[in-house]
């Protein structure tokens, strides 16, 4: 028996999701590849071009603040140049949705391109910090002094702020500690959730990639959408073969009224 149709299954998870009481969508790179923002993991991903530990440590910054922030300013000059696509459109319907029922609809990414609110979604939780904001170099993620940074380009690098102090991106880099409200939050969500869509993630990447075992384990169906097979397919109650930006309108046009 070969792979289930998409169009059944896309009608699959409209209805459970119409049901749903509290519902949790977990996205990845994979929601904003189709606006044209590249992904890490993929052929021509951004790990696959560039030395992550050069640029996505707290050691490579402190060692060359400069060369980091280079990087991020070409990042954050390339997101400036693109717009939401379908897919982040229909994540804010499906809120908005959720929300005229009653039910709640949590929000939880681990991008950081800030699109989700650029497209209307409200119940956002930045699981890995947010490209247009910067806190001092040496503060933590829960430090007061996270600021709204939206010089783009970068008149000086690296950044200082109005007393001639290092900023840093607020970010999330690898070996740092998430934001600990955030992350707490998403757990709640992700363990009391009765339905999650998890959309564009590989899945590799903890603890964001534990929210959808949790779900699982709570009860919860986890709908999986992704044009390639991940660590957590065979486990989701639906794995959808499909770019997110095609998939989902039709998962929310599928669920009642807003
Ligand atoms: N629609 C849906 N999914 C897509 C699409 C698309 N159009 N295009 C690609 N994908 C899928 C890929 O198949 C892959 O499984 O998106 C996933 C992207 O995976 P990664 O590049 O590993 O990104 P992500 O899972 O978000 O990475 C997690 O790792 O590098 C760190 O902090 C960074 O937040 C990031 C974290």
């Amino acid at each position: 028996m070969g792979e289930p149709e998409p169009n059944s299954q896309i009608a699959e998870a409209a209805r459970i999701l119409a049901g749903a009481k509290r519902v949790v969508a977990l996205t990845g790179a994979g929601v904003s590849a189709e606006s044209g923002v590249p992904t890490f993991r993929d052929k021509d991903g951004l790990w696959d071009k560039y030395d992550v530990t050069t640029l996505a440590t707290p050691e490579a910054f402190e060692s060359d603040p400069a060369f980091v922030w280079k990087w991020y300013d070409w990042r954050r000059q390339m997101v400036k140049s693109v717009e939401p696509n379908p897919g982040h459109f229909a994540l804010a319907e499906m809120e908005r949705k959720a929300v005229a029922r009653g039910a709640t609809y949590t929000l939880v990414t681990q991008n950081i391109d800030n699109l989700h609110n650029i497209a209307g979604s409200k119940n956002v939780l930045e699981l890995h910090g947010n490209i247009w904001k910067a806190r001092l170099w040496g503060t933590g993620p829960d430090d007061v002094g996270v600021r709204e940074f939206l010089e783009c380009p970068l008149e000086r690098i690296p950044p200082l702020d109005e007393h001639g102090r290092l900023l840093r991106p607020h970010i999330v880099w690898f070996g740092e500690m998430l934001p600990a409200a955030v992350i707490e939050a998403a757990h709640f969500a992700a363990t009391r959730c009765d339905a999650m869509l998890v959309v564009g993630t590989a899945n590799v990447v903890y603890p964001a990639a534990a929210l959808p075992y949790m779900a699982l384990r709570g009860g919860a169906a986890v709908i999986e959408i992704n044009p390639g097979a991940t660590e957590l397919s065979s486990a989701a109650t639906i794995s959808i073969r499909a770019n997110s930006g095609e998939a989902l309108p039709g998962i929310a046009a599928g669920i009642g009224f807003e």
